[in-house]
């Protein structure tokens, strides 16, 4: 059951994909998600040096005989990121799937990809940057919602929208991503066309996700409106937990405050800081709405299983329910 073109085209056992998540898509915690029998997705702007990418690269092969995919990111960055050095590893390494998000990919860059037999996936949030996507020869798209955890850009179009135009106007599986945080949301998102999803904010909370208790239990207690969007003023809006860093952020903004003062706050080192040390409001987290759906910690599988087994639940019950009868 569920099986689709995304389970096909990715090997996986479940059309889930545990999105890159910055900071926190360890090796470990990638391969935690490909033994679940979702796809785990390494963030390669993690890493600022080849050898360290070559390293974790290695260690999620080290941990998980499953596939896995590596992110590249098209976002606009301090730090410029070259993506062929990245490449250059997983072209070696044999990584079997690669995801873009932001811009749309360079079509030489999938050109290469795409001849070593790696499939390519690239996330948006248009149907217009995801009909970009497939000319530019992507195997498959993520369409993301903005009620999300993440980049969601500026158009603030919903996932219950985006998905079923998407499905509509493309021929390449499309997954949704944005709000799907349970087993109703993912048979929802395959409802509305999508052939898989791509979910974060719900594997925030699991057992191997590498953040500190502290903030779990904060995410455990926040409510679907404990989100907000930041960012919007240096175009680049990410919906984020609503924490004093990101209310310092929106503050900042709303008094025409530079890139410099901006990111005083919402650098990456913050975040950091605090995803390791637990001082919930000295950085900014992406954060979707679905924060709300969600109560308890759990182990990766039990919560990937938990969404399969939830969408089947409700299948039988409707199937049951519509037996026999013809209106
Ligand atoms: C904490 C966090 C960090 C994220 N970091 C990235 C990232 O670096 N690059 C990216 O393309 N998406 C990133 N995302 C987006 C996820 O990959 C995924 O698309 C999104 O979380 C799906 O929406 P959901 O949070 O409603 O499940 C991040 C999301 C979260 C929650």
């Amino acid at each position: 059951m569920f099986q689709t073109r995304v389970t096909q085209l990715l090997g996986i056992e479940y059309p889930i994909v545990g999105g890159c998540m910055m900071h926190i898509s360890t090796p470990e915690f990638v391969a935690a998600i490909s033994n679940a029998g979702a796809l785990g997705m390494l963030a390669s702007a993690m890493y600022e040096t080849q050898e360290e990418f070559w390293e974790a690269v290695r260690r999620v092969k080290s941990l998980t005989d499953k596939p896995f995919g590596v992110n590249l990111s098209l976002f606009p960055a301090l730090r410029p990121i070259d993506n062929e050095l990245y490449v250059e590893v997983i072209l070696e390494e044999g990584v079997p799937v690669v995801e873009t998000s932001g811009h749309r990919p360079p079509e030489d860059l999938l050109a290469r990809l795409k001849a070593a037999g790696v499939v390519t996936m690239h996330k948006c949030v248009s149907v217009r940057h995801a009909l970009s996507a497939q000319r530019a020869g992507v195997d498959l798209v993520t369409v993301f919602g903005s009620e999300g955890g993440g980049h969601i850009g500026e158009l603030g179009l919903s996932t219950l929208v985006l998905v079923p135009l998407a499905a509509d106007a493309l021929e390449i599986p499309v997954l949704a991503a944005g709000g799907i945080a349970d087993g109703r949301g993912f048979l929802a998102a395959l409802a509305l066309g999508a052939e898989g999803v791509t979910i974060g904010t719900r594997l925030l909370l699991t057992e191997e996700c590498p953040i500190h208790p502290d903030l779990k239990q904060a995410l455990i207690e926040a409510r679907e409106t404990d989100t907000l969007p930041i960012l919007g003023t240096l175009h680049n809006t990410l919906r984020a937990w609503r924490n004093e860093a990101a209310l310092k952020v929106a503050e900042l903004e709303q008094q025409g405050a530079d890139l410099w003062e901006i990111l005083s706050v919402a650098a990456g080192t913050n975040t950091r800081r605090m995803l390791e040390e637990g001082d919930v409001n000295g950085g900014v987290l992406a954060c979707s709405q679905g924060v709300g759906l969600m109560r308890e910690v759990k182990p990766v599988a039990e919560v990937i299983r938990g969404m399969v087994e939830e969408a089947r639940e409700i299948l039988r019950r409707w199937g049951g329910a519509t037996n026999g009868r013809t209106n």
